[in-house]
């Protein structure tokens, strides 16, 4: 090999680490992005239903790393008890066909999928329909285009983006849509199950999934359209929240009592520009079916619009004014009109601080 050629290898090389290094820094970026987001991991149920999801996951990991392994140490002997030794040029012994060999590895993955097979199955019959327990919480969602809309019908509540539970209760929950198919997911507390739009029978029957969870914690637990529903699919997230018994109870109270008018001038003035406005969409009382989401305690909810930040006031009403103004540039595909164009940004900062006043103990 002369200087030349040794020169063009040893390029080749060095690009070739380099590309492996590349490969290896974006695979490390990429896993790096998946610890972020608190409480939205399968890796740590919080709750009955996402246990035993984690139970299985468990197995079929199990099973794939055994099988794996197995095979690797094969492929291993193989390689190396087997391998061209230096001057020996002979032909190894041919085989042609062994039925001990086949009948083993046609046994080995049924007998495997069996073992996957019958928790699979008893857990998916387990975790749907509802749970027949006296004390459980019965939950409508329905799913739109994109939020979601939580309905009490044993509380005579209706709600809105956040999904208010107690802790340590069954939620027995059914699920519909209003437009098209969406995906109910929380992954610290369920699995996913799909909300399916249309057809109502003469009966008045809906194509109706139903499933129960429950959590085991305190917390707020991140929830996900987990399918595809049109432009703002990524952005359609909610938040459910358990409390314990007692504030449950109180936001029950509070959620359920009569609506007083706001006591300051500007939200009044707020009030009557939400009457003219915004009512034909939206309720601020325990209604059902609106075009809109309910706004009961919009004033304190985790998010405006289930997206945009609102950890303090002062940030509720800057978001609340940007998606009342703009909503498509925050959702795009939504069907709020845009009220830059109908609104002054004087009656958008009144109707801003009537909403802010819409408050619910949590
Ligand atoms: Cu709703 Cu994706």
């Amino acid at each position: 090999m002369n200087d030349e050629e040794s020169e063009v290898n040893q390029m080749k090389h060095r690009k070739r680490y380099l590309a492996t290094f590349v490969l290896i820094a974006v695979l490390a970026l990429t896993l790096a992005g998946c610890s972020g987001e608190p409480n939205l991991t399968t890796l740590q149920p919080k709750g009955s239903a996402a246990e035993i999801s984690l139970d299985l996951i468990t197995l079929s990991a199990y099973i794939m790393f055994g099988v794996m392994g197995v095979v690797f140490l094969i492929f291993a002997y193989v390689m190396i008890r087997f391998r061209k030794r230096k001057n020996d040029d002979s032909i190894p012994k041919q085989v042609e066909g062994s039925t001990v060999l086949e009948v083993v590895w046609t046994v080995i993955p049924i007998a495997l999928l069996i073992i996957l097979a019958i928790p699979t199955v008893m857990h998916t019959f387990a975790l749907s329909g509802h749970l027949d327990d006296e004390d459980a919480i019965n939950v409508k969602v329905i799913a739109h285009q994109f939020w979601w809309e939580f309905e009490y019908p044993d509380l005579g509540i209706v709600t809105a983006q956040d999904l208010f539970i107690p802790v340590g209760k069954t939620i027995n929950v059914e699920l519909t849509s209003n437009d098209v198919i969406h995906s109910f997911w929380v992954p610290n507390l369920t699995g996913k199950i799909d909300t399916n739009p249309g057809y109502v029978s003469k009966e008045g029957k809906q194509n109706v999934n139903t499933f129960w969870f429950d959590a085991k914690e305190e917390g707020v637990y991140l929830g996900k359209c987990a399918e595809l529903c049109g432009s703002s699919h990524a952005l359609m997230e909610f938040k459910v929240i358990a409390v314990s018994e007692e504030k449950f109870a109180n936001w029950v109270a509070s959620m359920t009592a009569p609506k007083t008018s706001p006591t300051t001038e500007l939200a009044q003035q707020g009030e009557e520009i939400f009457a003219k406005n915004c009512m034909m969409c939206h309720a601020i009382d325990n209604v059902a079916g609106r075009l809109g989401p309910n706004l009961n305690g919009v004033g304190n909810r985790a998010t405006v619009a289930g997206i945009l930040p609102a950890n303090t006031t002062e940030e509720l009403k800057e978001n609340l004014a940007k998606w009342i103004k703009n909503p498509q540039d925050v959702k795009p595909g939504n069907t709020m009109p845009a009220f830059a164009n109908l609104l002054s940004d004087a009656e958008v900062d009144a109707l801003v601080e009537y909403l802010s006043t819409l408050q619910v103990e949590r």
